[in-house]
């Protein structure tokens, strides 16, 4: 599991959390994400549509590993897992969620806000986690408190990081990537500029890479 997590998270620096309404737009958004150079995408559960978004962009985009996030229970986890969903991300955790994602083939990403549970999670064989909501818990700071006491453990921070601040976590030893929903902004979806979400892609990854990521 953990080899698994660690190859998906360094095919690009960020994972862009998406929230699509429209079926229609899943394909193009997914392409101009991919051609920015993010081919990793999590599609939140929070849309009517987004198992039907999760079949359609792994149909019909072979070069993006799409996921399935906002998952807060192990039936949804199987629902998306049977959507074609590469890997699951949940904000926070359960108990019954960290024992089906261990008795799972896919890949998981528990979401945990504090020490405590992170320590649920490690007790199941955990190593990687989504650190959420990310800036408001600490951000950077708490990253690096934790890299003290859990220096093995890897996180995907979310929750409030822009472009201009996500470098700052990827230069963190212990972040494997960040997410975000900064580069699908509504805007941009309501007038489909595929070409701005590809800048904003691209503008994303050239951050990252600056600052010797
Ligand atoms: C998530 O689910 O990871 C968050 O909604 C991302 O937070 P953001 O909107 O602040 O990027």
């Amino acid at each position: 599991m953990i080899a698994k997590v660690d190859q998906l998270c360094s095919l690009g620096p960020v994972i862009p959390v998406l929230t699509i309404e429209n079926v229609a737009d899943a394909v193009p958004l997914a392409e101009a994400l991919v051609e920015g150079g993010l081919p990793v995408l999590e599609v939140t559960l929070r849309t009517g549509n987004a198992l039907k978004v999760i079949e359609a962009i792994a149909h019909s985009v072979p070069q993006a590993k799409v996921g399935a996030g906002t998952v807060i229970n192990p039936e949804s986890f199987q629902r998306c897992v049977d959507s074609g969903s590469s890997f699951i991300v949940s904000p926070g955790i359960t108990n019954e969620l960290l024992d089906y994602g261990v008795n799972s083939d896919a890949i998981y990403l528990p979401g945990i806000q504090t020490v405590s549970e992170m320590m649920e999670g490690i007790k199941r064989g955990y190593k990687r986690f989504k650190f959420f909501p990310a800036e408001i818990s600490g951000g950077t700071a708490a990253l690096k408190a934790f890299g003290g006491p859990f220096a093995d453990i890897r996180f995907c921070p979310t929750g409030g990081i822009r472009v201009h601040t996500a470098a700052d976590y990827l230069a963190l030893p212990n972040v494997m990537c960040v997410g975000g929903t900064w580069l699908t902004p509504d805007e941009l979806i309501a007038n489909k500029d595929w070409a701005g979400v590809m800048r904003l892609a691209q503008e994303a990854v050239s951050s990252a890479t600056k600052s010797g990521i």
